[in-house]
C-alpha cells in the first residue's frame, strides 16, 4: 500500500511540475496581434551551465545575490563587482534558427547556451494582456524576465507561451531563454535518433497582445462523419468567463451565437448547408471568424471528412490513395532546421513536383508554417509525435511530457483540414509496457479529437522458417485505425532483387501505408544497378518495391523515405555519407536523383487509377 502511495504522490508531483511549467496554449497566433522577437538575440555558451548550478552544483531556486555565481541575467558589474559574463558585449544568434548551422564551432553541441533579447513595447490598450508565445525550442528551455523565471518548457518542437502583462516596462525590456539540446534517456526523442540534434530557439518568438478576456483556443471541424454539421468548443481566458459570443463564416452566411460557461467554455453543434469540401483537388478555405465582446478572431479553415471503411481510405466519402513523401525538418540547402515560409514553401513544391497528395512530417511536430502552408496547396498531413525507438516505457515522467508534447501538437493543428492523422510512434520494439505508453497516447489522442485518424509506423517480422514471408501482427494494430510499417527490403535486408520474392501477411484488414521505405544513393555517383550506393541501386529499390507495394490488398499510401538527404551523426562513411543520410530522393544541393522521376511515374500513374473511380 504505502509503495502506492508513494507513486500517486510522484504521479502527483510529475503532473504538477509538467503542469505548471507554462501558461495555457494559446492558438492561431499568426492572426493575431503579435510583435516578433524574432533577429538577433545575444548569446553565452554554458556547457557545465554554470548560470545556473553553483559550485556544488545545486540549482539557484531563487535569487542569489548578484556574486559571480547568480545565473546569466541581464546586469552589469557595478564599480569593482564581480560578474564574470556580459550579454551586452556577447555575440548574437539568429532567431529562429538552430545554433548548430550558425557557428561551425556550435555544429556537434549539445548543451545549454543562454539567449537574451532586449525589446521596447508599449501596449495599444492598457487593460490588454501580454504574452511571450515560442512556436518551438529544443529541447528543454528555461524562460526569464525582470529577474523572474515565467516558467520551463520540455520538448523540442511544439508552442509554448507564457503571460508578461504584469511585467512589461515601456522600455529596456529583456527576455533571457536557456535553451538545453541535451539528448536524454528518459527525453522524448531517447539518446539515440537518427537525424541531428539541433538546438536553440528554432521557431519564431513573439510578443502577443490580448483583450484582458480573449478567445485563448478553439475547435471548429465538421462533426466526424457529416457533412452538414460543424461542431466544436471555444475556450475563453480571463474574467468574463461566462459570456455571449459569435462564429461567423460569412461565405456560409453562418453567424452562430454560442455562450460559455462559468469555465469560459462553449460547446456546440450547428448545421450549415451546401459547404465546399477541403480537398486536394480543391483546398477550400473558408473565412472563420470568432466575436466576443473585446475581439474579433479570424481563422482559415478547411471542412472535410475523413474516415476508414474497412480497408478503404475515404476523404469526403471518396476512396483515397496517399500518394506521398516523408520529409525532415529541414533546409538541406542552406542547412539546418527548417524555419518560416519560405523553407516550407521550397519542401512542400518539391513534394508537389513528385506529384503528392499527401506527406509524413517525420518524426516529431514541424513548424506551423509548414501546415498552414499544405492546408493552402492541398497537401494531406501525417504529423508525428517524436516517440522514437527505444523510449522509457515505464518512466511515468517520460509519459507525462509524451503526453504533454501530442497535446500541445492537437491543440496547434485541430483545425487544419490537411491534417488527417496523428501519429504515436515510430519504429518502437514490441513489449507491454509499450503497449500500455502507447494505448495511452492513443487514448489522450481520441478523447482531444475524435475526427481524425490514429496511426503508427508498426513492427513486422519475419515468418518463423519463412525468411521470404513478411509478417505485420503487431498487437499495437488493433488500437489504430490505418497501419504504418517501415520496411527496408533491398536495403538493409538483402539486395533489391529479393523485393519481388517476399510474401506480406497483414494480419488486419484496416488501411495500409507504408511509413517507409528506400536507400542511400551519393547524388551523381553512377554505376550498374548492383553497385550499393549508386542511384542506380536507389533507383532500382524504388523500381522493385512499387511492384511489390501494389500487390498487398490493404496498400493505401506510401511516404518513401526521404524527400532529400538529411544531417545525420550516425552516418560517417567517408566520401559518400560524411555525416548525412543519402536517402533522399534530392541532393543537399537540391539535385534530383533517378529515383525521383520512378516515384513521379508511379504517382502519376496513380492519381490516374484514383480518378476514375
Ligand atoms: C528508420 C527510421 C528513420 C531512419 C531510417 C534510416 O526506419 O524510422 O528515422 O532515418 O530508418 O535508417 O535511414
Amino acid at each position: 500500500m504505502k509503495k502506492m502511495v508513494v507513486r500517486i504522490l510522484g504521479f502527483w508531483l510529475i503532473s504538477v511540475n509538467i503542469a505548471l511549467s507554462q501558461d495555457a496554449q494559446i492558438t492561431n497566433i499568426q492572426n493575431r496581434n503579435t510583435f516578433s522577437l524574432n533577429g538577433k538575440w545575444n548569446y553565452i555558451v554554458d556547457p557545465y551551465e554554470n548560470g545556473y548550478y553553483n559550485y556544488r552544483y545545486e540549482p539557484y531556486d531563487q535569487m542569489e545575490s548578484m556574486s559571480r555565481s547568480a545565473f546569466f541575467m541581464n546586469s552589469e558589474a557595478k564599480g569593482s563587482e564581480l560578474i564574470e559574463y556580459d550579454f551586452n558585449n556577447a555575440s548574437t544568434l539568429l532567431v529562429p534558427r538552430d545554433w548548430n548551422s550558425q557557428e561551425k564551432e556550435l555544429l556537434y553541441y549539445e548543451g545549454t547556451i543562454w539567449y537574451r533579447k532586449l525589446f521596447d513595447y508599449k501596449k495599444k490598450k492598457p487593460s490588454n494582456r501580454l504574452f511571450v508565445h515560442f512556436g518551438g525550442a529544443n529541447y528543454q528551455t528555461d524562460v526569464y524576465m525582470d529577474y523572474k523565471k515565467l516558467g520551463k518548457h520540455v520538448g523540442g518542437f511544439t508552442p509554448f507561451n507564457f503571460e508578461i502583462t504584469n511585467l512589461l516596462k515601456e522600455t529596456d525590456n529583456y527576455i533571457i531563454a536557456k535553451v538545453d539540446n541535451k539528448r536524454k534517456a528518459e527525453g522524448v526523442p531517447t539518446l539515440n535518433t537518427d537525424w541531428w540534434n539541433y538546438g536553440g530557439l528554432t521557431r519564431d518568438v513573439q510578443l502577443v497582445e490580448v483583450p484582458e478576456t480573449f478567445v485563448q483556443d478553439y475547435f471548429i471541424q465538421l462533426a466526424k462523419g457529416s457533412y452538414n454539421e460543424i461542431s466544436g468548443f471555444v475556450q475563453l481566458n480571463g474574467k468574463e468567463q461566462s459570456t455571449n459570443l459569435t462564429i461567423s463564416i460569412p461565405e456560409l452566411k453562418i453567424n452562430q451565437m454560442v455562450k460559455t460557461d462559468e469555465k469560459g467554455l462553449a460547446n456546440f453543434t450547428f448545421k450549415i448547408s451546401k459547404v465546399v469540401l477541403w480537398s486536394p483537388e480543391n483546398p477550400k478555405l473558408y473565412e472563420v471568424i470568432v466575436k466576443t465582446n473585446w475581439e474579433q478572431l479570424s481563422d482559415q479553415i478547411g471542412f472535410r471528412n475523413i474516415e476508414t471503411r474497412g480497408s478503404e481510405l475515404l476523404l469526403n466519402g471518396k476512396p483515397l490513395f496517399l500518394r506521398g513523401i516523408s520529409i525532415h525538418e529541414e533546409n538541406p540547402i542552406r542547412g539546418g532546421r527548417a524555419t518560416g515560409i519560405e523553407d516550407a514553401r521550397m519542401l512542400l513544391n518539391w513534394a508537389k513536383e513528385l506529384n503528392c497528395n499527401y506527406v509524413r512530417l517525420a518524426h516529431y511536430p514541424h513548424n506551423e508554417y509548414m501546415v498552414r502552408l499544405a492546408d493552402k496547396m492541398g497537401i494531406l498531413e501525417w504529423e508525428e509525435n517524436p516517440v522514437y525507438w527505444t523510449i522509457q516505457w515505464q518512466n511515468q515522467e517520460t509519459l507525462e511530457n509524451a503526453k504533454n508534447q501530442l497535446k500541445e501538437v492537437i491543440t496547434r493543428d485541430k483545425n487544419r483540414a490537411s491534417v488527417i492523422i496523428w501519429s504515436m510512434a515510430n519504429e518502437t520494439p514490441a513489449s507491454e509496457p509499450r503497449l500500455v505508453f502507447i494505448r495511452t497516447l492513443i487514448d489522450m489522442a481520441r478523447s482531444m479529437d475524435s475526427t481524425r485518424l490514429i496511426s503508427a509506423a508498426l513492427e513486422k517480422h519475419q515468418k518463423q522458417d519463412e525468411p521470404l514471408t513478411m509478417v505485420l501482427e503487431d498487437p499495437l494494430a488493433e488500437s489504430i485505425d490505418v497501419l504504418g510499417m517501415n520496411e527496408y527490403l533491398g536495403w538493409y535486408d538483402g539486395f533489391p532483387e529479393k523485393i519481388g520474392k517476399v510474401k506480406w501477411e497483414i494480419k488486419y484488414n484496416k488501411p495500409l501505408i507504408i511509413t517507409e521505405f528506400g536507400g542511400d544513393a551519393l547524388q551523381g555517383l553512377h554505376g550498374d544497378k548492383s553497385v550499393r550506393w549508386t542511384e542506380e541501386f536507389q533507383e532500382e529499390i524504388y523500381n522493385e518495391t512499387i511492384k511489390m507495394m501494389v500487390k498487398i490488398p490493404q496498400f493505401r499510401g506510401v511516404t518513401p523515405w526521404i524527400l532529400t538527404d538529411f544531417r545525420s551523426p550516425r552516418r560517417t562513411l567517408p566520401n559518400i555519407q560524411d555525416g548525412w543520410n543519402r536517402k533522399g530522393l534530392i541532393s543537399e544541393t537540391g539535385n534530383k536523383k533517378l529515383a525521383f522521376w520512378i516515384l513521379k511515374k508511379f504517382y502519376d500513374e496513380m492519381e490516374l487509377k484514383y480518378k476514375k473511380n
